[in-house]
């Protein structure tokens, strides 16, 4: 089930956090994993956790905003392991939790340049290389685009966290449309809140404005999903491997919702 024996995957921002698990799942599935981050210390600790499991995984340092960083992660993964066969556009970083009128532009740009522009490049550098390996797969060739439960609704000093994420969610269909006669498949993921380094920034800014503010600030996220509790970094790994395998080979296209029944609501 959810195999992707033999496959080589590309995961951004796998350093740590829900890329750092994804990551580990597909190469206890059998794939090949090239992790790309900023973060190499943490990198490294992820590598090593791989490799003491059995799987096979190597790192390269990268930018995901930087065109040119993209152009060398994938040759990397050229050189490295002969190709490409799973994209996941993970890398991505929090709202600057300001309200609009008090957002700079600069902050507005460095975020989107991250999360959106991040996405669009990955896609766009790992086309040559995923087509030419996705006869191979009944599955055919997969991007996997993280977005979020913020790519379909607003959230207040979000704006910029909300473009970013809904940019995501249609830029997916858009070269889904045009990947696939490619035979390459292109989805998104859209975790609720889920328990990451990220979300944990987010505790202790709020623990430092009160003390008691980090416990108030989970139980506030945790009452707002039907199921009771925060996301676990495998909900949404689990959801990606499945993604990534020959199994959702007819899903193109499609949001993957991953978020305790956040948005049934
Ligand atoms: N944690 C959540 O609740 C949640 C919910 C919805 C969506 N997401 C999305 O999931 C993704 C992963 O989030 P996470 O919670 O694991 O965060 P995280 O901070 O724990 O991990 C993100 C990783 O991305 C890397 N990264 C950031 N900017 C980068 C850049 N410019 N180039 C390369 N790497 C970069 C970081 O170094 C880090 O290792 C993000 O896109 C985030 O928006 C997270």
């Amino acid at each position: 089930m959810n195999s992707v024996e033999g496959k080589i995957a590309l995961v951004s921002g796998g350093a740590r956090g829900l890329g750092g698990m994804t990551a580990k799942k597909l190469a206890e599935a059998g794939a090949k994993v090239l992790i790309t981050d900023l973060r190499e210390e943490e990198a490294l600790v992820t590598l090593d956790e791989i490799a003491t499991a059995g799987g096979e995984a190597l790192f390269f340092k990268h930018d995901v905003a930087i065109e040119e960083d993209w152009a060398a992660a994938v040759k990397f993964a050229a050189d490295q392991f002969g190709g490409l066969d799973i994209v996941v556009n993970n890398a991505g970083v929090a709202s600057a939790a300001k309200p609009i009128e008090k957002l700079s532009l600069e902050s507005w740009r460095q975020l989107t340049s991250i999360n959106l522009d991040g996405v669009f490049l990955g896609i766009k550098h790992a086309i040559p290389l995923l087509r030419e390996r996705a006869p191979m797969w009944s599955g055919g060739g997969s991007i996997i685009n993280i977005s979020s439960i913020m790519g379909f609704i607003g959230g207040v000093r979000s704006a910029a966290y909300c473009a970013s994420k809904g940019g995501v969610r249609l830029l997916t269909k858009a070269a889904a449309l045009e990947l696939a006669s490619s035979k390459i498949r292109v989805n998104s993921v859209h975790p609720g809140f889920i328990d990451t380094p990220l979300l944990r920034g987010g505790v202790d800014a709020a623990e430092r404005r009160h003390e008691g503010g980090g416990q108030k600030y989970v139980d506030s996220i945790v009452a707002r999903h039907p199921v009771g509790r925060l996301g676990r970094e495998e909900d949404i790994a689990n959801a990606v491997r499945y993604l990534a395998s020959d199994d959702s080979s007819f899903m193109t296209g499609t949001e993957m919702v991953v978020d305790g029944g956040y948005l049934a609501q």
